[in-house]
């Protein structure tokens, strides 16, 4: 009973978040001082447009957007990227690591053409019941025109440069798990197949084309919890993980992807030295944040 009005409920908020945004004339565009940046809770409201426009697509993307849990962490990885791209109509994207995310879809329906990749087995699957029903019914033609493929995104099996726009958000911190066995994986071997993923995106992206990703972070050194432990993939291992040592991340990504012939969009806004317990801490708690990746493949060969 209590879970049928919680549904209920839920649903509610949806259509009138849906009213709302075909009623009321949508906020301006606040163009973000970075794309490459850290998470930033008081930066949301420059992310008001992107939510609004976002969370009226399907009831998914309405609760990724407003779980009180992760305190705008989703508005900030999806947000960053609407924020930035002007016009999805034509675009081809691939989007790496989709489990129950409805972005994609959200993408097909502003005219882009999307494929969805995921692991064989999925860790994270989209809704299913009666809520899964009436979402499926709301993505309608962007559910069918959506195009899913399986693999490992250490080896994309697709054709070089074959996107307009590659995007992975949420995913890359799982390295540290081997799938589908849930073994530990040692950081020097995470950080060798980070560099295998970048690879294959910067491959698959066309020249001139955007690479998008986001990720967490963490001052190891410092930490003591994480909220989001009994959430991790692997079933025996460090205490602590799921994130890039905060140090490593300039090295890991914004560097690498510099080194491998792509231009970094914007200032890069992430500081190491970061003390750890203001508005970039996310719900995992202190020491913990997330960060984002936008960059553009310059040349043709990497
Ligand atoms: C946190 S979830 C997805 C988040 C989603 N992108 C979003 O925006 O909500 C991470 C997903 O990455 C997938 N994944 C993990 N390792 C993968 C791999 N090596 N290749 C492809 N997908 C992988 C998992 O199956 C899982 O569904």
């Amino acid at each position: 009973m209590i879970a049928r009005l919680r549904r209920l409920g839920l649903i509610l908020r949806f259509f009138a978040a849906r009213a709302r945004v075909r009623i009321q004339p949508p906020p301006p565009r606040v163009p973000l001082a970075a794309w490459n940046a850290m998470f930033d809770r008081s930066r949301l409201p420059d992310l008001e447009k992107e939510k609004r426009q976002l969370e009226g697509f399907d009831i998914a993307l309405f609760v990724a957007l407003n779980d009180p849990r992760v305190i705008g962490q989703i508005v900030f990885e999806y947000g960053t990227l609407v924020n930035w791209v002007s016009s999805w109509a034509g675009l081809r994207v691939l989007d790496i690591g989709s489990g129950r995310s409805t972005l994609p879809n959200w993408m097909i329906a502003q005219g882009a053409k999307v494929v969805s990749f995921e692991f064989p087995e999925p860790v994270e699957r989209r809704w299913a019941g009666k809520l899964g029903r009436l979402n499926d019914f709301l993505l309608g033609a962007a559910r069918r025109r959506l195009r899913q493929v399986s693999g490992s995104m250490v080896e994309l099996p697709f054709a070089d440069q074959s996107f307009d726009l590659v995007t992975s958000l949420s995913v890359i911190e799982h390295l540290d798990t081997n799938l589908p066995d849930r073994s530990h994986v040692p950081y020097a071997e995470q950080r060798k197949r980070a560099a295998c993923v970048l690879d294959e995106m910067v491959r698959v992206t066309r020249p001139g084309g955007l690479i998008y990703l986001t990720s967490e972070c963490c001052h190891y050194g410092r930490a003591t919890t994480d909220a989001w432990r009994s959430s991790y993939y692997y079933h025996e291992g460090p205490a602590l993980s799921g994130a890039w040592p905060i140090e490593d991340v300039p090295e890991i990504f914004y560097d690498y992807l510099a080194d491998r012939g792509c231009s970094l969009i914007g200032p890069i806004v992430l500081d190491p030295a970061w003390p750890g317990a203001d508005a970039k801490a996310t719900f995992r708690g202190p020491q913990f944040s997330a960060f984002s990746v936008l960059a553009r493949r310059e040349s043709a060969k990497p």
